[in-house]
């Protein structure tokens, strides 16, 4: 693949092919000397339409650990700001020659476009609630090595999965590799039709979370619901939020997972956001190691690669 914009495209072996190498970043990740050279002499732009602190590091930390010169595009500070369109901030940057593109977008879409604009590669990092796919890769890694693998496992994404494109592009991946995916949300802030991304409904969370070997929650993205239904934080939580009682209908060796960035007492409480069972930070480590496993992967394919 020359590029990658989405987890829909990719067949279970390039997903594996994927994962095998994000093993081997891990490996080098937590050694002395950090460094490769297969990036070496590309440039590598990050270019972040909407905010980010997880993704745009770790995407700068992995291009930086293979060789590549890496620049992170300061929008608030650019020329969109006085109306320059997506297109002409690619062709823009394309004309500085680049390597490699990786783009966060509010629109869903927007980086397709991009990639038919211009002549490098180019890395979805979020396009509005359509993908994410390096998510998705990070968290079937952390998933992997905790538990072995993912073929049979029971994964419930819960809340608001309308807005969530880390839930699409999970749900994708997860079914790819034989997972059984269920979605746990209010009826308000579940997409319709969602049952056929081939996932189990359900509105009422403790009945969700029966027999689930992963629950992944996320974050309420009140930013998304300009005058639409917003909940009460309080009602939330209530209802949706995972507090010890909700996770212990799930399996005892169930583990916790959030992509972040978490609002506390919102949709999990901190007693298991940093409890046993939680995932969470090592979901952190695994995003560099798969951001590296991505730009390496895309390295064969680029011009004169
Ligand atoms: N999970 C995630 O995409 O986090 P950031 O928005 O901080 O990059």
């Amino acid at each position: 693949h020359r590029h990658l914009l989405g987890i829909e495209g990719l067949s279970r072996p390039d997903i594996e092919a994927l994962l095998a190498r994000a093993d081997d970043a891990v490996a080098l990740s937590r050694q002395v000397e950090k460094k490769r050279n297969v990036l070496r002499g590309r440039t590598q732009i990050n270019l972040f339409f909407e905010p980010s602190t997880r993704t745009q590091s770790s995407f700068e930390l992995a291009g930086k650990r293979l060789g590549a010169d890496v620049m992170n595009m300061s929008v608030a500070s650019s020329s969109v700001k006085k109306g320059e369109t997506l297109i002409d901030t690619a062709a823009t940057l394309n004309a500085m020659r680049p390597d490699i593109i990786v783009v966060r977008h509010h629109s869903a879409g927007a980086v397709h476009l991009l990639a038919r604009k211009v002549d490098c590669a180019v890395v979805n990092a979020g396009d509005g609630a359509h993908e994410h796919p390096t998510q998705a890769l990070l968290d079937a890694l952390t998933i992997r090595r905790n538990k072995g693998g993912i073929e049979g496992l029971t994964v419930a994404i819960c809340g608001d999965v309308l807005h969530s494109r880390v839930a699409r592009s999970n749900i994708l991946l997860l079914n790819a590799l034989g997972a059984r995916v269920r979605v746990i949300g209010p009826s308000t802030l579940l997409p319709t039709g969602v049952a056929r991304l081939g996932v189990e409904v359900f509105t009422n969370m403790r009945e969700g979370l029966k027999g689930c070997d992963i629950v992944m929650m996320l974050r309420l993205q009140r930013e998304r619901m300009n005058g639409s239904f917003v909940p009460s934080v309080k009602e939330y939580f209530r209802y949706y939020g995972l507090d010890s009682e909700k996770l212990a209908l799930a399996k005892p060796d169930a583990l916790v997972m959030h992509p972040g960035p978490m609002n506390r007492g919102v949709e999990i409480s901190s007693e298991i956001a940093d409890g046993a069972q939680s995932l969470i930070r090592e979901q952190v480590e695994m995003g560099v190691a798969v951001r590296m496993a991505v730009l390496e992967a895309l390295a064969t394919h680029l011009p004169n690669g």
